[in-house]
């Protein structure tokens, strides 16, 4: 951390000098001072316009953080660009070793990361952001549009004019990737959209893919474990109407609240199924800090307390003394609670486990909720037939109750495929170029995600082994070589972007 405190400051010395105070203003932004600070990253913010739709052109603007990478610049070298999705910049930045030091050194590139409204310290209205009448610039095309004016102004006061920009992105940072690309092809030009779910939006895709594909991870390498994580979850939600039953949870799963109605039931198996699901996702072949610090295959590791006959968990002497449960019960809730420890509390240090806080400690999910309750509504829901999942479909009227409840906001279901198309992907993308969709076959985003070719001057892969863009990271020797190849025709598209700018811009 002393790193980027020590960065941050040099930064504003020299930012400082140079700031104009105009509104819009983009920063002067001197790469090659950047440079000087040998230092691996500076932080600053840029005054972006808080609606760039209003009909008057006027709006208030608001401290857009960003991060800049000077590290292997060298004049000529291109820009990569992050596009920020829904966290803190860092928690990407951290995350993304393979566009950072990789393909920075290999490319000469300047890196830089720009943060999504609303998320870390990117804040439009300060601490009043999330108050209600505040959300209606949270969405989709705003967003967009900071990252086509950042990028306008970035070039123009680095002096970086010609200089070509590659966005990279995953998850949802890979659709808006994806998206800038097909918008905005004079800003950006090229993308690497990995793992970016841009079609799993209404009537498009099967709703309970992404529950597949989990019971698929949770399946592989340990047979009994999604049998088992099916019983417990039953035999949780069969203590509904059983209040002595319900009291033990707390104490079973260690929560900070009070576990006593059946509301509070579904809770816990809320919570027990969040982890399965996060771990699916980040079930990296080593040790990670993403969502949460987790062991390497966190999901064989999760799966190990649910081999009954080889490691019978220990009871704990308190629930042992009850006979409200048979022996068979107290394994398999115990089970449960080992499992889940390993997403939720690895380092060991969690005190209790909070029901009512975020479900991933490096992620804020509120603004995400939000987001899932305008323009990235995704219907997903299971009936819970073929895989480890309890019943639940998804009610578009449910839905829509909650988000105008909760945030006074009606979700726009078709948007995403209106706006940028998707529901025929072989045709809606044909004349799309420039953009590789990367997908990792262990990943359940792969479920509404680009998995076909669908034009000839965009790539698709699809990454054995891998789960949810695995390849963005730093290389590691764990790494299947299917992720090693990946980044191999990652790498080949974007020499080919690059070359192919150069003779847009030698021939205009
Ligand atoms: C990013 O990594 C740095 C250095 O390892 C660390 O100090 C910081 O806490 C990390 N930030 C996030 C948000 O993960
Ligand atoms: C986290 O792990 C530590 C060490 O194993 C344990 O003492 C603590 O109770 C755990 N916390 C929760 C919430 O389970």
């Amino acid at each position: 951390m002393k790193y980027i405190i020590l960065a941050l400051c040099l930064l504003s010395v020299v930012l400082a000098r140079t700031r104009v105070t105009s509104p819009f203003a983009h920063p002067k932004i001197d790469v090659e001072k950047i440079k000087a600070l040998h230092t691996d990253i500076v932080e600053d913010t840029v005054d972006m316009k808080i609606d760039h739709f209003n009909a008057n052109g006027q709006s208030d603007t608001y401290p857009m953080r960003y991060l800049v990478n000077a590290k292997h610049y060298q004049k000529g070298g291109p820009i990569f660009f992050y596009a920020g999705n829904e966290g803190n910049v860092y928690t990407f930045y951290n995350n993304t070793g393979f566009m950072v030091n990789t393909l920075a050194e290999e490319y000469k590139a300047l890196v830089v990361f720009a943060e999504h409204r609303y998320f870390g310290e990117s804040l439009p209205f300060g601490d009043k952001s999330f108050e209600t009448e505040n959300l209606k610039y949270l969405n989709v095309e705003q967003t967009m549009t900071d990252y086509v004016e950042f990028i306008r102004g970035f070039r123009k006061e680095s002096g970086l004019d010609q200089t070509p920009v590659i966005v990279f992105g995953g998850s949802y940072g890979g659709m808006l990737a994806s998206w800038l690309r097909m918008k905005f092809p004079e800003t950006f030009q090229g993308a690497i959209a990995s793992s970016a779910p841009i079609i799993y939006f209404k009537d498009a895709v099967p709703e309970d893919g992404f529950y597949n594909v989990i019971q698929d991870v949770f399946t592989h390498n340990h047979p009994e474990c999604s049998e088992n994580i099916k019983k417990v979850a039953e035999l949780i939600v069969s203590f509904k109407n059983q209040p002595e039953k319900i009291r033990y949870l707390q104490s079973m799963y260690n929560t900070c609240q009070a576990i006593e109605t059946a509301d509070d039931v579904d809770k816990i198996t809320g919570f027990l199924y969040n982890a399965w699901i996060y771990m699916a996702m980040t079930n990296y072949p080593y040790p990670t800090e993403f969502l949460a610090p987790m062991p390497g295959n966190p999901v064989d590791v999760s799966c190990e307390p649910f081999d009954l006959t080889a490691s019978k968990p220990k009871i704990t002497s308190l629930l042992k003394k009850d006979s409200l449960f048979s022996d068979d019960e107290l394994v398999l809730l115990q089970a449960a609670a080992d499992s889940v420890q390993v997403f939720y509390n690895y380092t060991g240090e969690l005190a209790c486990n909070d029901l009512s806080g975020s479900e991933t400690p490096n992620l804020d999910a509120f603004g995400w909720d939000i987001l899932a309750c305008n323009e990235m509504a995704m219907p997903m829901g299971t009936d819970g037939k073929d895989n480890m999942f309890l019943p639940e479909s998804f009610s578009y009227e449910a839905h829509t109750k909650q988000c105008e409840e909760r945030f006074g906001i009606t979700p726009q279901f078709d948007f995403a495929l209106t706006f940028f198309g998707g529901r025929n992907p072989t045709f809606d993308f044909a004349t799309t170029s420039n953009i590789v969709f990367a997908n990792g076959n262990i990943d359940p985003w792969n479920a509404g995600s680009i998995t076909i070719p669908v034009s000839k001057d965009t790539v698709t892969i699809n990454i054995e082994n891998s789960a949810h863009h695995l390849e963005l990271r730093d290389p590691n020797p764990l790494d299947p070589q299917s992720v090693v190849d990946a980044r191999n025709v990652e790498r080949e598209q974007i020499t080919k972007w690059l070359a192919q700018f150069r003779e847009i811009v030698e021939s205009s």
